[in-house]
């Protein structure tokens, strides 16, 4: 059963109503859908293997279009020519699971050009929208590196850089923390903060509970009935849901209802996120 936030509706930036969709000659991946994205969130997708991630980030950002149902810009449809498209891509990015389907060009600086230049910007526009990306994802020293030669971290850096280069409205991350060491994680959580500071939406599709609790002010859970869309904390301790979506509980909700049968945590109150919080409420 889709949950729709009609009381927000009117502020969503990118929306799909009632979308349907399947792949030639394939089951139906979506049906009826109603997924909005309110700007200014940090809104994190979550669901099992095969449950439909992937094909609705593309559809957001218009790589497919619905069977049935609207892609809303603003809260106008988008039209699929190319006036349309643009006009989505300038305000939607995508950033793919793999980086090595997003990357082509033979160094880093030309790669994240691509975008920019494809606008019809200025040369000196272009240098300082690519300076800007590359300073944003730390990358800035790997910007005449060839590309195939970087490590699978600095890939998925570089490839997110080209989105951010597009100076998108709602960036578009498609399991930007898989593979990435346990610094690279952190370093990307804080370039995803600056980048949320300065204005961006954030919308990212993960398999990490904890992740999506600490980082995500709301979560759309997809479950064979449908996604689920609520505020980070209280769609996480949904256990029958999560069971649905193949999730587990986070550790954090789970420390919260230890905490609370023992009196060290008023049932009001908000659970830890990190070990640091946790450690501040048992002070
Ligand atoms: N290009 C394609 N052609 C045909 N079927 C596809 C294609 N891409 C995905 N599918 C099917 O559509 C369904 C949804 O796949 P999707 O990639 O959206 O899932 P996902 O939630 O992103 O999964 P994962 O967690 O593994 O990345 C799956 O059943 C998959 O097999
Ligand atoms: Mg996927």
């Amino acid at each position: 059963m889709n949950e729709p936030d009609r009381s927000t509706e009117s502020t969503a930036l990118v929306a799909l109503r009632g979308v349907s969709f399947a792949y030639e000659e394939g089951p139906p991946v979506l049906t009826g859908l109603d997924f909005a994205v309110h700007e200014g969130r940090a809104l994190a997708l979550l669901g099992r293997n095969g449950s439909g991630k992937t094909t609705l980030m593309r559809l957001l950002s218009g790589g497919l279009r619905p069977h049935a149902g609207r892609l809303t810009l603003g809260g106008e449809p988008v039209r699929y020519d190319r006036g349309g498209l643009t006009r989505l891509r300038t305000t939607v990015q995508l950033v793919v699971q793999d980086p090595d389907d997003q990357l082509f060009a033979a160094s880093v600086a030309q790669d994240v050009s691509f975008g920019p230049l494809n606008l019809g910007l200025s040369d000196a526009e272009v240098r300082s929208r690519v300076g800007e990306a590359l300073a944003a994802l730390d990358i800035a020293a790997l910007a005449d590196r060839p590309t195939h030669l970087l490590s699978y971290g600095q890939r998925k850096r570089a490839a997110i850089a080209g989105a951010v280069a597009m100076r998108p409205r709602v960036l578009i991350l498609d399991e930007p923390t898989a593979g990435l060491d346990p610094d690279g994680q952190e370093r990307l959580l804080a370039t995803l903060d600056r980048l949320r500071a300065a204005g961006t939406t954030v919308l990212m599709a993960t398999h990490d509970v904890d992740l999506a609790l600490r980082w995500a002010d709301e979560v759309a859970l997809l479950t064979p009935g449908g996604v689920h869309t609520g505020p980070a904390a209280a769609t996480l301790a949904r256990t029958e849901l999560l069971r649905q979506a193949g999730l587990r509980l986070p550790w954090g909700v789970a420390a919260a209802s230890v905490l609370r049968a023992r009196g060290l945590l008023a049932e009001s109150a908000a659970g830890p996120r990190t070990a640091e919080e946790l450690a501040a409420l048992t002070e």
